[in-house]
C-alpha cells in the first residue's frame, strides 16, 4: 500500500521544556489570517545551539532568545515533513531558563483543525466563527509550540478581536482593554499546567445561557450562535449535573471556576474536551424539545458526560504519549455511561452500551488487522488513526471488566487514588493498574497485560460429555481465512462468571482449558461482563435456545447469544443455517437491545446474499420476525411502555419496511403525507423518511433536497440527508453523491453521506466508482484527520474478488492518509466475505427452501 508519510520517529528532544506561554493572537475574520506573538519561558537542561519546536503552515517572522539579559535572533529553518521548525543560534545557550519570543502569522483554514473557520447564515447573511481543534497534533498550526502531551505548561492567552465579537478560551478574561482600530484585547487568566492539545480559543457572535453547580462553585455556560439558546437548556442541565457527579465521584473539585460548552456549526468529531471550553458539533449539544429524537437526546447526554469526564481523566491527568490514548478515550467512554446512568436511570444506558459500543468493539477486534489497545505510534497520521473503536470501545470494555472484577467501590477508590497521585502530570497504563492493584489487592497488572498489549480477545467454546463440561479459550477471528493463518497462542486471564443449576460462580480463568463438573451448565460469561465471545456444542445450544424461548434467560445473556451466534457463523464455527435456525428462538423477544443484535446479524447476512437468486426467500424469513414485531409495536407510543419501546418500535418498522412489508410501507406513506396536519414525532422521522425515500423516485429525491436546503436545525438536516442515501435508483443515488460533495452539504457531513450511500446495497458500486473518480477532491477537502477512514470503511461490504483487486490496485497508486489500517481491515473483511459466501451459500439456500 502506498504510504502517506515516512514513519520515522518525530518526537522532540527532551532537553528543552516549556514552562509558560504568553500567547497573543489577532485573527482577521475577513482575510482569514491571523497575526501572533508569543514568549515561551523555557527550561534548558543541556547546553545547546538550537531549539526545535512544532510548527505547521505558520510563517515565522522573527524568533529571539533571551537569557541572562542577552538576546539573539535565530536563523529559522522549516522541517515541513516532520512539522517542526529549527531555530539556530550563533552562540551557545547555557543550561537554565530562557525566554523565546516568536512573531508569526498563519491562516484560519477550512480544514476543521488547527485554527479554523466555521460559517453559518443568519437572516440571509453569512457569518464566520474562528475556532480551534488541536487534538491530537494541531496546536502547532496555531502557534509554534512543544506540541506533545507530556510538555505541559501554563498558558496566558490574549485575543485581539473586533469590539463587537465574543472571545472564549479555557479560562475567564481577567481584563478587556480597548485596542486600535475598533479592536479590543481580551486577556484570559492563566490556565492550569496543561497539555497543548487542550488549549482552545473561539471568536464570533455568540449568545449563552448560564447556571451554577451546587454552592455557586462553578459557573457553567452553554454558547450557541444567535437565536439558538432555547436549544441549550438540556445541555446546561446535564453539564451541571455531570460536574456535580464527577466532583463527588473523583473526590477532587473541578479545578477551574468556569466550564463553557460551545456549539460550533462546523466540527469534525462530535465534541472536544478543551479544558474549561468544550466544543461541540451542534447535533451533539443542542436539543429542541419538539424536534429532537430520544436517541439524539441520549447522545447529547453521553457526549457531555464524556467530555466532562475528560476534565479529570485526560486534562488533569494526561497520558505521557499517544500510545496510551486509550487511557483517555476508553476511560471517558466508560465514565459517560456511569454518569448518564446516575442522571437518567430510566434509560438503562448500560444495556444500550452493550448493544452498541461493546458489540462494535467485539467486531473490530476480531480482525487480524486490529491493533493492541496500547500501540506504538509516531507520525500524526498514525496518531489520528488510533482514535478508533479499539481505543474507545474495547478500551471501555476492558475497564468495565476490571470494575466488575474488583467491585464498584474499589474501582472508584482506585480512580481517586490515581487522579490524586498524578494530578497535573502524565501517566502510562501501568499507573492505572497499579492504583487498582493497590486498593484491591488483586493482581491487576498481570491480569490486564494480555488485554491491552495483545490484539484480539478469546472465544470460549463449551463442549460436554457425561456431566463434565470443557471450556476452551482461543483467539477469535471473524475471518475464517485469518484464523487458519494464525499461529499465535495467547492465553488470556479471564474473569469469568458462569451459571450452574442454581447459583453462579466467578473464577479467574487463566489456562487454555478448564473442566467443570456439573449436571447442567447455563450460559457462560453470565451478564456479558468479560470481553469474550462464547460458542456451544449442539446439545448445549439447544438447551439455551429453549431457555430463551421460555423467557427464562436474563436479557444481557440473550443479547450475547444472539450477537455471537451470527459472528461464529461468519467465522465458520457453525454453518450459517444454524444461526438462522437459532434466531427463531427469539420470536417472543421483547427487549430492544436483543432485537438490535438480531437485526444487525440478519442485516449483515442480507448484505452478503443480496445479489443471490434466493434473496426474496431471505426477505420472507426476515419478515417472519420483523412483521409481527412491527404489528405488535404499532406506529404510536402506548401508555406505560418500557423505556426502550420507542427504539424497538423504530427498529421493527424500519426493518419491516426495508425487507418489503407492504402494510408498513403503505402506513408510513400515509403518515408522511399527513405530516402537515399531523406532525411526525421526532422519534419516528428517520424511520419514516427512510421508508419514503427507499420507495420513492425523482419526486421524492427533489423534495428531500429541498427540505434539506431549507432546514436550519442540524439534527433534522442529518435525517433528511440520510433519506437521500436510501433511494433505490442508481441515477438518483449518483445525484445524492454529487450533492454530498457540493456546497450544500457541510464538509463535516459529507463523508457520512457518501458512506451511507455506500452501505445501501444498491449504492455499493456507484459509491466506489464515485470515490475513485473524485479522490483528488476528497483528499483535498477531507484528507487530514479521521475523515478518510470513516469514508472508506464501507468498503468492507464488498464481497467479490474483482472488487478486491480493483480496490487494492487503486490504493497502490493513491494515498489514503490515516486510513492505512482501515484499508488492511477492509481487505481482510472482503476476503472473509468471499470465503463465507462460498462456504455457506448453498446451505443458506437449502434452509430457506425448506422453510420458506
Ligand atoms: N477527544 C475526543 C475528540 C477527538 C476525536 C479529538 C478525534 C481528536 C480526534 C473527544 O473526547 C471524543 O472522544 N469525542 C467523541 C464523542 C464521545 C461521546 C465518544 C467524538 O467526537 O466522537
Ligand atoms: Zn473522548
Amino acid at each position: 500500500m502506498k504510504k502517506a508519510q515516512n514513519r520515522k520517529s518525530v518526537r522532540l528532544p527532551n532537553h528543552i521544556l516549556p514552562i509558560r506561554y504568553d500567547l497573543s493572537l489577532k485573527p482577521d475574520l475577513e482575510s482569514f489570517t491571523f497575526e501572533g506573538r508569543e514568549v515561551i519561558q523555557i527550561k534548558i537542561n543541556k547546553l545547546t545551539k538550537d531549539i526545535t519546536l512544532h510548527s505547521k503552515d505558520i510563517k515565522i517572522h522573527t524568533a529571539q532568545i533571551t537569557h541572562n539579559k542577552k538576546s539573539e535572533f535565530a536563523k529559522i529553518s522549516y522541517q515541513e515533513k516532520i512539522e517542526t521548525i529549527k531555530l539556530s543560534f550563533k552562540n551557545n545557550i547555557p543550561k537554565g531558563e530562557a525566554d523565546l519570543a516568536i512573531v508569526f502569522e498563519g491562516v484560519i483554514n477550512d480544514k476543521l483543525r488547527g485554527f479554523y473557520k466555521s460559517t453559518y447564515n443568519i437572516d440571509g447573511k453569512t457569518k464566520h466563527i474562528a475556532t480551534t481543534q488541536f487534538e491530537a497534533t494541531d496546536a502547532r498550526r496555531a502557534f509554534p509550540c512543544f506540541d506533545e502531551p507530556a510538555q505541559k505548561a501554563i498558558f496566558d492567552v490574549s485575543l485581539i478581536i473586533p469590539g463587537e465579537k465574543t472571545a472564549i478560551s479555557n479560562t475567564l478574561p481577567i481584563s478587556i482593554k480597548e485596542h486600535e482600530g475598533g479592536y479590543k484585547v481580551v486577556k484570559f487568566s492563566p490556565t492550569p499546567i496543561m497539555s497543548t492539545y487542550l488549549l482552545a480559543f473561539i471568536v464570533g457572535d455568540f449568545e449563552y445561557i448560564e447556571g451554577w453547580t451546587k454552592g455557586k462553585k462553578v459557573k457553567v455556560r452553554v454558547f450557541t450562535t444567535k437565536g439558538k439558546t432555547h436549544q441549550a437548556k438540556f445541555a446546561l442541565d446535564v453539564a451541571i449535573k455531570s460536574l456535580e457527579f464527577y466532583n463527588e465521584y473523583f473526590d477532587i473539585p473541578y479545578p477551574l471556576d468556569t466550564l463553557d460548552l460551545i456549539a460550533i456549526p462546523d466540527f469534525e468529531s462530535a465534541a472536544m474536551e478543551n479544558w474549561g471550553a468544550v466544543t461541540f458539533r451542534e447535533t451533539a449539544l443542542l436539543v429542541d424539545e419538539e424536534h429532537t429524537s430520544l436517541s439524539n437526546k441520549q447522545w447529547v447526554a453521553i457526549v457531555i458526560a464524556h467530555e466532562i469526564a475528560h476534565q479529570w481523566f485526560g486534562n488533569l491527568v494526561t497520558m505521557h504519549w499517544w500510545t496510551d490514548l486509550w487511557l483517555n478515550e476508553g476511560f471517558a467512554s466508560y465514565m459517560e455511561n456511569l454518569c448518564v446512568d446516575k442522571m437518567f436511570p430510566s434509560w438503562h444506558i448500560w444495556d444500550l452500551y452493550l448493544a452498541d459500543r461493546y458489540a462494535v468493539a467485539l467486531r473490530l477486534d476480531s480482525l487480524a488487522n486490529s491493533h493492541p489497545i496500547e500501540v506504538e505510534v509516531h507520525h500524526p497520521s498514525e496518531i489520528s488513526e488510533i482514535f478508533d473503536m479499539v481505543s474507545y470501545a474495547k478500551g471501555s470494555a476492558v475497564i468495565r471488566m476490571v470494575a466488575e472484577y474488583i467491585g464498584y467501590e474499589k474501582f472508584r477508590d482506585g480512580l481517586r487514588y490515581y487522579l490524586k497521585k498524578h494530578s497535573y502530570n502524565n501517566t502510562n497504563t501501568v499507573d492505572l493498574w497499579n492504583a487498582f492493584e493497590k486498593v484491591s489487592g488483586k493482581p491487576i497488572n498481570k491480569m490486564m497485560e494480555t488485554w491491552t498489549k495483545k490484539t484480539g480477545y478469546p472465544i470460549l467454546s463449551v463442549s460436554s460429555k457425561n456431566n463434565i463440561f470443557e471450556v476452551k479459550q482461543e483467539r477469535f477471528f471473524l475471518s475464517r481465512i485469518s484464523s487458519t493463518k494464525n499461529k499465535e497462542k495467547t492465553v488470556w486471564d479471564i474473569p469469568l462468571k458462569y451459571k450452574l443449576e442454581k447459583d453462579s460462580k466467578s473464577i479467574l480463568f487463566k489456562k487454555k482449558n478448564i473442566k467443570i463438573k456439573a449436571k447442567t451448565l447455563g450460559k457462560i460469561n453470565e451478564g456479558e461482563g468479560s470481553f469474550v465471545r462464547t460458542s456451544y456444542d449442539k446439545e448445549a445450544l439447544g438447551t439455551l435456545g429453549k431457555q430463551i424461548l421460555s423467557g427464562k434467560m436474563p436479557v444481557k445473556d440473550r443479547l450475547g447469544l444472539a450477537r455471537d451466534i451470527f459472528a461464529i457463523a461468519e467465522a465458520g464455527y457453525i454453518k450459517t443455517e444454524e444461526a438462522l435456525k437459532f434466531s427463531l428462538y427469539y420470536k417472543n423477544e421483547e427487549e430492544y437491545i436483543v432485537w438490535s443484535e438480531l437485526a444487525s446479524g440478519i442485516n449483515r447476512l442480507y448484505r452478503l446474499i443480496n445479489n443471490e437468486n434466493f434473496v426474496d426467500k431471505y426477505k420472507t424469513y426476515a419478515l417472519s420476525l420483523f412483521s409481527p414485531l412491527a404489528e405488535k409495536m404499532g406506529f404510536n407510543n402506548k401508555n406505560k411502555e418500557g423505556h426502550s419501546a420507542p427504539f424497538l418500535r423504530n427498529l421493527a418498522i424500519s426493518n419491516a419496511g426495508a425487507y418489503g412489508d407492504k402494510n408498513i410501507i403503505k402506513k408510513s406513506q400515509e403518515i408522511f403525507k399527513n405530516r402537515k396536519r399531523n406532525p411526525i414525532r421526532a422519534d419516528m422521522r428517520s424511520t419514516i423518511y427512510g421508508i419514503i425515500a427507499s420507495n420513492g423516485s425523482k419526486k421524492e429525491w427533489e423534495m428531500f433536497v429541498k427540505m434539506y436546503s431549507n432546514e436550519s436545525f442540524h439534527e433534522e438536516k442529518e435525517r433528511l440527508g440520510y433519506a437521500l442515501t436510501r433511494l433505490k435508483d442508481k441515477k438518483l443515488l449518483e445525484k445524492t453523491l454529487n450533492f454530498a460533495l457540493s456546497k450544500n452539504v457541510r464538509n463535516q457531513d459529507t463523508p457520512f453521506m457518501i458512506a451511507q450511500v455506500w452501505q445501501n446495497p444498491v449504492g455499493r458500486d456507484i459509491a466506489w466508482k464515485f470515490v475513485k473518480k473524485n479522490w483528488k477532491e476528497i483528499l483535498k477537502n477531507y484528507g487530514e484527520g479521521g475523515f478518510i477512514s470513516r469514508l472508506l470503511s464501507p468498503l468492507e461490504g464488498h464481497k467479490i474478488t474483482k472488487d478486491l483487486v480493483d480496490i487494492k490496485k487503486f490504493f497502490n497508486k493513491n494515498i489514503a492518509p490515516g486510513a492505512e489500517r482501515t484499508l488492511e481491515q477492509v481487505y481482510e473483511r472482503i476476503n472473509s466475505n468471499i470465503a463465507w459466501l462460498k462456504a455457506d451459500k448453498n446451505s443458506i439456500k437449502n434452509w430457506l427452501d425448506k422453510n420458506y
